[in-house]
């Protein structure tokens, strides 16, 4: 017996029955681990409300490894060990699908008309006269990524496969695996054979982030989202398919023994959420063409706002019985359409080739387009990131492109069509000196980016400052947009940030179109964002590099004030030494030497005494141990706010809520803790209450506050967040 065996005496079969009281058998014990830790799996990735930290999770991992290492016959397909394995496979081997994976009709027309067309079919199909009432549908996103079978047999995960052409696919049950989010048991059933159908996708952020490493590292970038979700799930090496984070949402079903599938897909999809699968709360049980109409729109609008791409709508009949009724054309269900969205790809001209400088100098080559309307707007211009990225798209001007808009990202220019390059083109290069300012270009050993070296001695940083500090999240200077901005640095009227507060109304009211009236506007909203002016506004304001509207307030919480530079007291931000920045929250080395080397030159400490001369200021405080974000009571807990309170601004309730340490949000999620509604609070409501996150009107607010403030736990808090 191997020394490390605590289960001596154990049949490592499970097949004994212990006598009560008697020490449990490893196979109990191994059970006991795999269903433990599947449970915080779920809670963790497919709830977000992990109840132990990771380091417990870690602990119960080892330990089940350690048994599974010590018997290899313990070691089940649903053992939560096996989602990573570290095989690389020489090829996947073909699966035929017990029931055929279909596709379905899509319908181009991207109007409302759309769905009209749908429901019309659908009731002559059922040949439902026009007095019979309206057919029930169920409409849900349109996942833009790659259809998996999932095979469970008596709840247990054991196989995975990709569509394929409709009838054999192939078996990717390894990389599938590694989709923390998918259940390896499911919840709640033992039947023989359920397949789950559905889309793997990778999430916006994920892909950004991903792009943004490979960028980083001179390697080559993914097209899209889905090409990098297809791309990892058909990865032989698990391993690297495992660092490629993929999302699932379920959206119907496959092969199905022994279990009584619900009679509506709703109820379907009721149920596989139950099971503990992922299934996107965005759906809803439409009633006729003008509910389907709705539900298209209301998401059209928000779909920039998704955390992932979809391409449009599907609209299923949501009862089966009928569905059944109306069978299909070909390989296709008369009884489901898929309803476009306009396309976030498209093909265009290149005609020419720009240089941006942004504010921190760094220099963008931009491919100026032949006009070309995709994801919902006309796009004349797409980034091109950097040299590197621009020469191994080998784009050159005159090339036809895919220019890729989706979500709030600025557009880009994904790839060249290859054999539609006209005559010959020389490569493009990188200017030597700032197309704006003339101050050479440099580029740092080891980074990818080229900056202009004349830091606010440019025109352009220095726009791009102005903007910054003047924008809404900053100092909120009303009516300072661009084109003033362009004349007012052009004409040399502002050089720094401080000669803002300086401009008199005669040199204002000279500016090309600007009327007397106006000059007087800005100037009174100079005079207004002196006033209204923060700690944490004005810092972000200052565009120091990395530090964002968070760690500003993190800054500022954490200081209290911003200091004199050379005070004797050495207190605040200003004069906080590399590892007192440290000990801030979220701070992190590159952030502290960011801001180190901000305030080490002297020019920029300037900026802050004479815009202080010019009376811009901010209430401070002490620091205090107490400032410590973590330590306040709310610390950790997400709140959004929607509609109107009946007495608190908006304003308010999020200060009153940041105060005491609570992140409030625009959106939300399954990360939301508490949804805070007032009078006509709309789709975020809705959105709560189908992710049952606790919903709080005003008074619960004040509660909430009141009862953190003491220390005690909120009443309602059945939310636990505080994973490791
Ligand atoms: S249902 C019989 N629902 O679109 C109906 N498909 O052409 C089978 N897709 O390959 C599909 N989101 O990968 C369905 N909510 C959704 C979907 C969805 C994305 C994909 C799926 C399929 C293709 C259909």
């Amino acid at each position: 017996m191997p020394q490390d065996d605590l289960f001596a005496s154990a049949d490592a079969s499970g097949s004994a029955n212990p006598v009560p009281g008697s020490p449990t058998t490893v196979a109990d014990e191994a059970a006991r681990l795999r269903a433990l830790l599947n449970e915080h799996a779920h809670r963790y990735y497919v709830l977000d409300e992990p109840t132990i930290p990771d380091a417990e999770y870690d602990r119960l991992f080892q330990a089940l490894q350690a048994i599974e290492a010590a018997h290899p016959e313990l070691r089940t397909p649903d053992s939560p060990t096996q989602r990573v394995i570290g095989q690389v496979l020489d090829g996947f081997e073909p699966v035929r699908h017990a029931v055929p994976m279909l596709s379905i009709r899509t319908e181009t027309d991207t109007e409302a008309s759309g769905a009209v067309a749908f429901d019309a079919r659908v009731r002559r199909e059922l040949a439902l006269g026009e007095d019979a009432p309206s057919v029930e549908y169920a409409a849900e996103l349109k996942f833009d990524g790659l259809a998996i079978n999932l095979r469970y047999e008596n709840g247990v995960l054991v196989q995975a496969a990709t569509r394929g052409d409709g009838e054999t696919g192939e078996n990717v049950t390894q990389n599938i695996r590694t989709i923390g989010q998918i259940p390896l048991r499911l919840h709640g059933t033992h039947a023989p054979v359920i397949e789950v159908r559905g889309e793997v996708f990778m999430r916006r952020d994920a892909f950004e982030a991903l792009n943004e490493r490979q960028r980083e590292q001179g390697a080559k970038t993914f097209v899209n989202p889905r090409n990098a979700a297809a791309g990892a799930v058909r990865q032989l090496d698990p391993g690297i398919a495992a660092q490629r984070p993929l999302s699932f949402f379920a959206y119907g079903l496959g092969e199905v023994q022994g279990w009584d599938v619900p009679p509506t897909h709703s109820g379907v999809l009721d149920a596989l959420a139950a099971f503990g699968l992922p299934v996107c709360a965005e759906r809803c049980v439409a009633q006729g063409a003008e509910g389907l109409v709705a539900f298209h729109r209301d998401i059209g609008a928000r779909r920039d706002k998704l955390p992932f791409d979809i391409d449009g709508i599907v609209y299923k009949v949501n009862r089966r019985d009928l569905q059944e009724r109306l069978g299909f054309v070909t390989r296709e269900p008369r009884w489901a359409v898929a309803h476009k969205y306009p396309a976030q790809e498209q093909l265009t001209q290149v005609e020419g080739i720009d240089i941006q400088v942004g504010r921190t100098g760094k220099l963008t080559p931009v491919a100026r387009l032949k006009p070309v309307f995709v994801g919902g707007v006309t796009v004349t211009n797409a980034t091109l990131h950097n040299l590197f990225e621009l020469r191994r798209k080998r784009v050159r001007i005159g090339d036809t492109v895919i220019v890729r808009r989706a979500g709030d990202v600025i557009p880009e220019v994904v790839g060249v069509v290859p054999g539609e390059r006209p005559a010959y083109v020389p490569n493009f290069r990188m200017p030597r000196h700032c197309p704006i300012c003339g101050s050479t270009v440099v580029r740092e050993p080891g980074e990818v980016n080229h900056r202009c070296s004349g830091g606010l001695f440019c025109a352009a940083q220095r726009k791009q400052a102005l903007l910054h500090f003047a924008q809404r999240r900053a100092m909120d200077i009303e009516g300072l947009g661009e084109k003033l901005v362009d004349q007012l640095v052009d004409g040399d009227i502002v050089r720094t940030l401080p000669d803002l507060y300086k401009m008199g109304f005669a040199k204002l009211a000279e500016l090309d179109r600007m009327a007397e009236k106006s000059a007087q506007n800005l100037l009174d909203s100079l005079e207004k964002s002196k006033q209204k002016a923060t700690l944490p506004r004005f810092l972000f304001g200052l565009g120091i590099r990395h530090v964002g509207e968070t760690t500003a307030k993190d800054l500022a919480r954490h200081f209290g004030k911003m200091g004199h530079k050379g005070d004797e007291k050495n207190e605040g931000i200003m004069n906080a030494s590399y590892e007192q920045l440290l000990a801030v929250r979220d701070v992190g080395p590159i952030v502290a030497q960011s801001i180190r080397t901000f305030f080490d030159q002297e020019h920029n400490c300037e900026v802050v005494e004479q815009l202080r001369a010019a009376g811009v200021s901010w209430p401070e405080h002490e620091p205090s141990a107490e400032a410590d974000a973590a330590t306040l009571p709310l610390y950790g807990k997400t709140v959004v706010l929607t509609g109107t309170l009946p007495t608190l601004a908006r304003e308010e309730a999020k200060a009153m809520l940041e105060a005491a340490g609570a992140k409030v949000a625009g959106s939300v999620s399954k990360k939301t803790h508490y949804v805070v509604a007032g009078a006509e609070a709309g789709s975020k409501l809705d959105k709560a209450q189908e992710l049952g996150i606790t919903i709080l009107d005003e008074q619960g607010l004040r509660d909430l506050l009141a009862s953190a403030a003491h220390g005690s736990a909120p009443a309602d808090a059945q939310v636990s967040g505080e994973g490791a």
